[in-house]
């Protein structure tokens, strides 16, 4: 009997559908948010009413994409949490409606689990190799970055993680105080490809476990550039890719140090990296790096599904109906949820 995975995500500013079957992704759409660019960041009242809109289409999109009718789905899985409730609210909801109509069962994901399971989306490409177990991975998005210890694919542990900000906070706050646009990483990464990372040096952490801290990184970059610019009202203007690459070279860093610190601690054999920030061309080199110097595999998802997208909740939901892992409708979304 195949299983086939209809899978949702709204956690944050962008709705996406997924089918998956059998562990092959058939299709994965992503309607992104662009009313939130305009505020410098993701407003959560304004997320929800996009994807009350966008949720039909986009989830009529995927089914037509895949070639696969509402009457072969397994399972609906959805993003449970974390995220902003008023937009998880949304693909709940849709899910169990649909679910109780089609009467199949429902899959409760978490969505950093879900970042990570992007690696074990099956594949016909003979390049393409699966990662063993112990697996180390870096989590880095938005809103989270954590070192996670997985013996199996539902078996993970969090062995490190912020304090404060998230990497990908990070990179989005110092743009925003260079005036680039939302969301930043993704400039800030586009501009260091013409700067010097040794241009200028900001704060590091001094942590001694596998946690991380930015929260010092953003004041001292605020800092220097406000003193900076009493200087010269141009500063940024004319240092941009500088400031840039020395940003990212200092996020990337502080992320590569606990890293390795986490590899040596637990002798696994392979690292993967996953969420928003993995898609960084610089963090990628980085990786590709370390995993040499220690001799181990390493894993990076696809571009495209680094960020927020729906496949990896249905990839999450076939590991989990493979475990019979349903749940049930009294089931809440959850803004903060554990792992
Ligand atoms: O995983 P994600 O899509 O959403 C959350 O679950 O939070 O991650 C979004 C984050 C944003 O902070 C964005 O700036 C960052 O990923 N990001 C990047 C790049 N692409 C996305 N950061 C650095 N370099 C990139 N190329
Ligand atoms: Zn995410």
């Amino acid at each position: 009997m195949s299983i086939t995975i209809l899978g949702i995500e709204s956690s944050c500013d962008e709705t996406s559908a997924a089918v998956v079957k059998d562990g092959f992704v058939l299709s994965n759409h992503i309607a992104n948010q662009v009313i939130h660019e305009k505020y410098g960041g993701v407003v959560p009242e304004l997320a929800s009413r996009a994807h009350q809109q966008n949720i039909v289409p986009v989830v009529d999109l995927a089914l037509r994409d895949s070639g696969v009718t509402l009457d072969s789905i397994s399972a609906i899985a959805f993003t449970r949490g974390p995220g902003l409730l008023g937009a998880l609210l949304v693909g709940t909801s849709f899910a169990k409606g649909l679910a109780l109509s089609l009467g199949v069962p429902i899959i409760d994901i978490n969505h950093l689990q879900a970042h990570i399971l992007v690696h074990f989306i099956k594949s016909n490409d003979v390049d393409c190799h699966m990662p063993q177990f112990p697996l180390l991975c870096l989590l880095v998005s938005g809103g989270h970055t954590q070192l996670v210890l997985m013996e199996d694919y539902l078996k993970m542990k969090i062995i490190g993680q912020t304090i404060d900000d998230a990497a990908g906070e990070a990179f989005d706050k110092c743009a925003k105080i260079m005036g680039l646009g939302y969301p930043g990483g993704p400039v800030v990464d586009r501009l260091a490809q013409e700067g010097n990372p040794s241009a200028f040096k900001f704060a590091k952490p001094r942590i001694d476990n596998l946690d991380f801290s930015f929260s010092g990184l953003k004041t001292s970059f605020l800092y220097f550039l406000r003193d900076r610019l009493k200087e010269d009202d141009n500063f940024i203007d004319k240092h941009r890719a500088d400031l840039c690459a020395s940003l990212q070279k200092t996020i990337i860093d502080i992320l590569i140090d606990k890293t390795s610190k986490a590899i040596r601690q637990t002798e696994v054999k392979g690292l993967a990296i996953a969420g928003g920030v993995s898609a960084n061309s610089g963090l990628r080199n980085a990786v590709d790096v370390l995993a040499n110097d220690l001799n181990i595999n390493v894993y990076k998802p696809p571009i495209s599904l680094t960020t927020d997208n729906a496949a990896m909740v249905a990839i999450a939901g076939y590991y989990k109906f493979l475990n019979n892992d349903f749940a049930s409708h009294d089931l809440p979304p959850l803004a903060r949820m554990p792992f």
